[in-house]
């Protein structure tokens, strides 16, 4: 497996994320980006947390793959370079590999650590296909490097962690998929609005994966800006914003707190919230205007029978 070094594809050093936790902390609101859930630990809760019965995007976007392989296969075509944002265990892109028949596979994750460790082990399944893995934040800038192949490229970003990004910053990221797929295309899940029982249950569930995941932001951060964070003075909270359509995750200070790290320190009242990340829910239209509006002008939707969830081929 070839890996291809950070500093070649991105501007962004560790001293630019601990400023930008430290903008984040020191603001009214305090807020940490949700891309600082997924350090190694944090991959594997989210893991744990796919496989949580309550937990409905992962299963029901499985299930749309699978009932409709063949119209999805037929759509993309074979061959070309599969990239796969936001790679984490791979398995998703993995259950594509027998009918797309990639030359080359791409996988780019915010955690490279746990993206070699995956990558490493589909190589030797699957030796017909070039693989490589960069550690990337595309959050705010995505580039594929040069050495990559410029033929036809499929991006492959399932999940619906497109959910995560208000509508400039989904907006940008998918205008730079279209402007670098190379008359190729993306594969894109997309989560849609729901009852509100069913998205409670999914990001506040009894078994408290998602508190665990959620909590363990502040032990990256602890690492990123060697910060004091305590675990045990927060709290998982989930809140339901209508108005934006979108499920919000909090930390909320079970009591009065500081929290200091080199150069500055931030108070938090009893009860002060921490805002860890934003899921926005999509309807058919609003997902179809924003890829419309990024530059892609056919789309191909494929739903489960209780429309929780939605797969879109974009060219
Ligand atoms: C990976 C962003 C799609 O929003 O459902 C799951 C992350 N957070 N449970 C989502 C998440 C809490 C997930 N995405």
């Amino acid at each position: 497996m070839q890996t291809l070094s950070t500093l070649e594809v991105t501007v962004t050093t560790k001293k630019g994320f601990a400023h930008e936790i430290e903008v984040g902390l020191l603001a009214q609101s305090a807020s940490i980006s949700p891309k600082f859930l997924y350090d190694p630990l944090g991959s594997h809760l989210f893991t744990a947390i796919t496989l949580l019965p309550e937990y409905y995007p992962t299963n029901t976007e499985k299930n749309i793959f699978s009932q409709h392989q063949a119209e999805i296969t037929n759509a993309i075509g074979v061959g070309g370079t599969l990239i796969d944002l936001g790679a984490g265990n791979c398995q998703k892109a993995e259950s594509f590999f027998n009918s797309l028949k990639p030359l080359s596979y791409l996988a780019i994750d915010f955690s490279a650590e746990y993206l070699e460790e995956a990558v490493k082990k589909l190589e030797g399944k699957y030796p017909h296909i070039l693989m490589q893995c960069i550690g990337m934040d595309f959050s705010k800038q995505l580039l594929i490097p040069s050495a990559i192949a410029t033929s036809k490229r499929i991006f492959f970003y399932p999940g619906s962690s497109i959910g995560n990004f208000l509508r400039p910053e989904a907006l940008h990221l998918l205008s730079q998929i279209k402007s670098q797929g190379n008359a190729g295309g993306l594969l894109i899940g997309v989560d849609l609005m729901k009852e509100d029982s069913v998205l409670m249950a999914a990001y506040d569930d009894p078994l408290k994966v998602t508190a665990a995941f959620n909590l363990n932001i502040l032990r990256s951060i602890n690492l990123h800006l060697n910060s004091d964070f305590r675990v045990e003075q927060f709290r998982h909270r989930v809140k339901i914003n209508h108005a934006e359509n979108r499920v919000e995750l909090y930390l909320e200070a079970l009591e009065d707190l500081t929290v200091t790290w080199p150069g500055n320190s931030r108070e938090f009242k009893k009860g002060e919230l921490i805002h860890t990340e934003n899921s926005h829910k999509y309807t058919i239209e609003s997902i179809q205007q924003l890829l419309n509006d990024a530059g892609f002008e056919k789309t191909q939707i494929w739903t489960d029978p209780k429309n929780y969830f939605a797969v879109i081929y974009a060219q």
